[in-house]
């Protein structure tokens, strides 16, 4: 059974009172939400102020990103083990802006995956497509590259330890979704990759879909049968759409919803 996780990626926005005033807000919209894993991503400078207004709260604290070294002459850079200290669960590596505006690798990708599970950090790996890829029918073939390299030599001791974002570049701030037919096929096929590298594991291995997640159309996307939660970026940085989103509704026999409360 995988319990569905809602990330909300604030990217660079808020100063701390802001960060703190959005929590405040979420806090009394989804104290009742049961059943499903929320995290919240703030910027640095925010993470240690939200790690302390969400003691007692249903919703975790990830880091947007985060070096592979352990410390030293890094100039700029934050270690997992500051991320812990500030109150991380979770950390995103590999987001497809890491990528193209700070040159990101998947090498690189691969050390932080490592790196976050060593330390006890849950790597939130981000794959995906740009659309020139999509258009020249290489969707499939670009996943697999991203996804084999950062998870080469990885290991993990529970599925829970891992989870993976499928967010096609194009419909990310775009306003662009895939459709839930385009999301869960690529799903299906990112399951199979993690199959072939973690066996049964990857059966319970969460796997996101981010682009564009909004109220309108989460229920949809979550119907998918491989689709277990969302990267939410634009929607996250208001209350009442982030809360809607958390609350997204699967119909009843659309998929085994048990769990799910
Ligand atoms: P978006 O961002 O929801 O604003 O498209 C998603 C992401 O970048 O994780």
């Amino acid at each position: 059974m995988r319990k569905p996780v809602i990330v909300g990626n604030w990217k660079m926005n808020y100063t701390i009172p802001d960060a703190l005033e959005l929590v405040k807000r979420l806090k009394m919209m989804v104290s009742e939400v049961k059943g499903r894993e929320i995290v919240l991503a703030p910027p640095f400078t925010a993470l240690s102020s939200v790690s302390k207004a969400l003691v007692g709260s249903n919703m975790t604290l990830a880091a947007q990103n985060f070096y592979w070294e352990d410390k030293g002459a890094f100039t700029g850079e934050v270690s997992a083990e500051m991320l812990l200290d500030a109150g991380c669960d979770y950390v995103i590596a590999g987001h497809s802006e890491r990528r193209q505006l700070f040159a990101e690798t998947d090498e690189g990708v691969n050390r932080k995956v490592r790196l976050a599970l060593s330390s006890g950090l849950i790597p939130v790996v981000c794959v995906g497509e740009t659309l020139a890829e999509r258009e020249s029918g290489e969707t499939f073939s670009v996943i697999e590259r991203q996804l084999t390299t950062s998870l080469r030599t990885v290991n993990i001791s529970i599925p829970e330890d891992l989870v993976i974002a499928y967010e096609p570049v194009w419909a990310i701030g775009t306003g662009k979704t895939a459709t839930p037919g385009q999301a869960q096929e690529v799903h299906s096929y990112i399951r199979g990759l993690l199959k072939k590298i973690f066996n049964d594991a990857a059966d319970d291995i969460r796997i996101l879909y981010g682009g564009s997640v909004k109220p309108e159309n989460i229920d949809e996307l979550m119907t998918e049968p491989d689709i277990d939660g969302a990267l939410v970026g634009g929607a996250s940085l208001k209350a009442d759409l982030f809360a809607r989103i958390v609350k997204f509704k699967v119909p009843e026999m659309a998929k085994d919803t048990e769990h799910y409360l």
